[in-house]
């Protein structure tokens, strides 16, 4: 039987909704439930009524959908689908920083373990970071956690004074700058459009910076017909499907190469989702106590979103 047909049969058995991210492989995109970025996949998550999440995305988003709805089943297509933001920040070495740190509100990017998650007072994402930060009280000291790029962002938007954590994205610190201008001379009309996980000397150049949902979104309402677009190329299969009439330039890393891909987000594939809901695993398990203490910052953010 064709792969798609399998997907759609097994997906009935087994009353399954399949969310997935914009950086994932393009026919994983087009047989997605539901599409988004990290924020509206954590709240379709907890709102699913269906028995089974198939989330095609990487660990610290499957587990969020666990920590919000934990009655499911969530299912991944790879387990080892990490994050090098999540990598970069160690449970132990987390759990020493904030302790140097003890009247400050510890606020994390959702790009974290469940155990840091834990550990924190609120979770945001690129998408709400400035508007939970703008919550919090003027005379509370923040440590925000784990990228530091959009933790500079985020400082120079509110003009707050945080602590930040050393973390790092692997796909969005490796945009060639020279390349950047390059492309900016080749097309003069197009508007760069940029992920804030994205170093300065990027975001410098920047018309619009936004999560991949709003980066999405602008390229549609904008009235200009071209865009270099910073951030991992997935997201521009959405952008194509969307508007027939502009063009998307995806920005060559520091090697020259245009295919700066999440290696993550690709290792799920069409043929690991099959097997995925064929034999009901892998599976996503969080210790409930665990669980509790991780989904209260969650829920914080879902409300101030
Ligand atoms: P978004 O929340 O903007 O989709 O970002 C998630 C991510 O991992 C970007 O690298
Ligand atoms: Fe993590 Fe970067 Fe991949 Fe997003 S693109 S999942 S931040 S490694």
């Amino acid at each position: 039987m064709d792969l798609i047909d399998k997907l759609y049969k097994l997906k009935k058995e087994r009353n399954a909704v399949i969310l997935a991210h914009y950086y994932q492989d393009n026919s994983i995109q087009d047989i997605a439930d539901f599409l988004g970025d990290s924020l509206a996949l954590a709240q379709k998550a907890k709102q699913t009524d269906a028995d089974v999440i198939l989330f095609c995305g990487v660990r610290f988003m499957a587990e969020t959908a666990k920590i919000l709805n934990p009655t499911k089943i969530v299912l991944m297509p790879d387990l080892n689908a990490g994050c090098s933001l999540a990598d970069s920040a160690p449970a132990d070495k987390f759990e020493k920083w904030i302790h140097t740190y003890p009247d400050n509100v510890v606020i994390s990017y959702i790009n974290c373990s469940t155990e840091v998650k834990a550990m924190s007072d609120i979770i945001c994402t690129s998408s709400n970071a400035e508007k939970i930060i703008n919550s919090v009280p003027d005379d509370k000291q923040i440590c925000f956690a784990p990228d530091k790029h959009l933790g500079s962002y985020i400082i120079k938007k509110t003009g707050r004074d945080m602590v930040l954590w050393d973390g790092t994205c692997q796909v969005h610190i490796i945009f060639s700058e020279l390349e950047v201008i390059n492309l900016m001379n080749k097309h003069p009309e197009a508007l760069l459009i940029a992920h804030p996980e994205c170093p300065d000397n990027i975001l410098q150049y920047a018309d619009f910076v936004g999560s991949t949902t709003a980066l999405l979104n602008y390229s549609i309402n904008s009235d200009a017909k071209e865009f270099i677009v910073a951030t991992e190329p997935g997201i521009i299969h959405q952008m194509e499907k969307k508007v027939f009439d502009k063009k998307f330039y995806p920005i060559p890393n520091l090697d020259g190469c245009s295919c700066n891909e999440c290696p993550h987000m690709k290792l799920n594939t069409l043929e690991k989702m099959v097997a995925a809901l064929e034999n009901m695993q892998p599976e996503i398990f969080i210790p409930e106590e665990l669980r509790l203490k991780a989904i209260r910052p969650l829920e914080r953010m879902l409300e101030l979103s």
